[in-house]
């Protein structure tokens, strides 16, 4: 595996989520890159936790977006996201417990997010352009900054 790399084709055009994404993607790239670092255990249990808070922010955001939209499928994708808290969770109790999971950690998140944007994103991203942004782009906006206050400190 390598360092990810953003691609134009994992963008949903609604900018708010995509800079999010690329964000998550910003923290599996620090993990990547503290693999073999002497001592990483300190500062990989520092990018997990920050990794881990700004991703579960990024869920609760992106699930009242599809509230407000009435996205029919939103408990299907509630789900999606409790697996990947389950996952991630069963990667922190091995860490906590001292293995080096540093490689193996960033390759899942990798992966798990790739599938997650290009299939479970991708099939919300239609009705969210139409419904959201086919409002003025001024309450458009109010609602978008509420809600990242609401959900990021
Ligand atoms: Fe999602």
């Amino acid at each position: 595996m390598s360092r990810f790399v953003w691609s134009p084709e994992y963008e949903l055009g609604i900018e708010v989520i995509d800079h999010q994404h690329q964000r998550i993607i910003e923290y599996i790239n620090q993990i990547y890159d503290a693999r073999s670092r002497a001592a990483a255990q300190d500062s990989l249990a520092a990018i997990l936790a920050n990794l881990v808070d700004y991703t579960l922010s990024h869920f609760a955001f992106e699930e009242a977006l599809l509230e407000e939209v009435d996205y029919p499928e939103l408990s299907e994708h509630q789900l999606t996201h409790q697996h990947f808290a389950k996952l991630i969770g069963a990667m922190k109790t091995r860490f906590d417990r001292g293995e080096a999971i540093a490689e193996e950690l960033a390759t899942i998140l990798q992966h798990w997010l790739i599938d997650h944007i290009m299939s479970d994103d991708q099939q919300y991203a239609p009705l969210v352009k139409q419904r959201l942004l086919g409002i003025q782009p001024d309450q458009q906006q109010s609602w978008v900054q509420q809600a990242v206050s609401r959900y990021f400190q």
